[in-house]
């Protein structure tokens, strides 16, 4: 018998220190309802959908997906950026069809309907003569949007402003000069397990990098990880040495120090001397994820500099290719009935414990908010 979903919910105990704290238990990776309500508690929040060089001149637009809504974002002809969601107030199909592009206007592919950049409707073919029908309150529903360095974020729920769901985020991340970094590719792999488990994977303090990832163990000093909670981002951080063991992987991953920061829920910054790829975690069910990679570099003038950038990407690809399976496993293990939760190292999994107890924070209080 399936137990009541406040009773999946209760399930935690989020006062535990990390001493005495169990994981988040397995049901929230594999209960259809769980997903369903994390859709609005964790995703109605504010959420990375794309990057300021797509949009940098008016008409540039993008498309997004922020849990199952479609969304297009818009410079417009005054210079203003702007989210919508992507949806015809005529029938409801998606007025912008195109992952990226450039538009004077937005027209529906359906009947025509057409919107100006700053998502008035403008065109309507063959609709004289409908009673009471105002184009002023027609236009395209607008969806907060703001920005930090080069990030375009979109909140679908009410809650905080950006700056205050960031944080102190952006004063740790100010001196790396993120400015510096030109985009040069984007990547996308998919995971057979909840997106929760990636993050997971993610926070756990560098404990799989030893025996799962040999070839970026290598290249960091295991001993000298460090971690440092903030209110919703974790910054994990290790010393860069040459082992001598992995060439390949040391030619590409270097500098004094690896930052790895993730900020809640699903987005993460990964910085090492001239290199830096970012993760966008995105749910594509309950067992399945998607990851977006976008890869960034200081040095993109020669054709030398791109190859060796080229040679980046690949280092990060075997890495993700590492942790694929690894995924797949743990997420069969959460559907076990052998398997509840389970404890978690106070040296390396503090970054996962914060992860678990801000998803619970969301999940009790939309939970507890929807029945009244
Ligand atoms: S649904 Fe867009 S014009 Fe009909
Ligand atoms: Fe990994």
């Amino acid at each position: 018998m399936t137990a009541p979903l406040g009773d999946v919910l209760r399930d935690y105990d989020a006062d535990a220190p990390l001493e005495q704290a169990f994981t988040i238990p397995a049901p929230w990776y594999v209960d259809p309802r769980v997903y369903e309500l994390e859709k609005k508690a964790v995703f109605g929040g504010w959420q990375v959908v794309g990057r300021l060089d797509q949009v940098r001149e008016p008409g540039r637009f993008f498309t997004a997906e922020v849990a199952g809504e479609p969304l297009v974002i818009v410079r417009g002809r005054d210079g203003g950026l702007r989210a919508f969601f992507n949806v015809c107030r005529h029938h409801a199909a998606a007025v912008a069809t195109e992952e990226q592009g450039q538009a004077s206007s937005l027209r529906c592919p359906y009947h025509g309907w057409t919107y100006s950049l700053e998502g008035e409707l403008r065109g309507t073919p063959d609709f004289d003569g409908v009673c009471g029908f105002d184009r002023g309150q027609n236009g395209l529903v607008p969806a907060r949007l703001d920005t930090w360095e080069s990030f375009v974020f979109v909140q679908l729920e009410p809650g905080p402003t950006l700056p205050e769901f960031l944080g102190r985020l952006p004063e740790r991340i100010r001196p790396l000069g993120l400015d510096r970094l030109h985009f040069v590719e984007r990547r996308r792999y998919e995971f057979d397990s909840n997106w929760k488990v990636f993050v997971d994977n993610y926070l756990d303090g560098g404990y799989h990098i030893p025996f799962l990832h040999k070839g970026l163990d290598s290249v960091l000093d295991y001993a000298g990880y460090t971690i440092e909670n903030e209110d919703r981002f974790c910054l994990q951080s290790s010393p860069v040495v040459d082992s001598g063991r992995d060439a390949a992987t040391a030619a590409v991953r270097k500098g004094d120090r690896a930052l790895y920061y993730w900020l809640y829920p699903n987005f993460m910054i990964n910085w090492y001397e001239g290199v830096m790829d970012t993760n966008l975690v995105l749910p594509l069910g309950v067992d399945r994820t998607l990851v977006l990679f976008d890869f960034y570099f200081t040095d993109v003038s020669s054709e030398a500099a791109m190859a060796r950038n080229r040679a980046s990407v690949d280092v990060g690809e075997r890495i993700q290719g590492e942790d694929t399976g690894i995924c797949a496993s743990v997420q069969r293990g959460l559907g076990s009935r052998a398997y509840r939760a389970g404890r978690l190292s106070v040296r390396r999994e503090a970054g996962e414990h914060l992860f678990h107890r801000l998803i619970a924070a969301d999940l009790r209080r939309v939970y507890a908010g929807r029945r009244g």
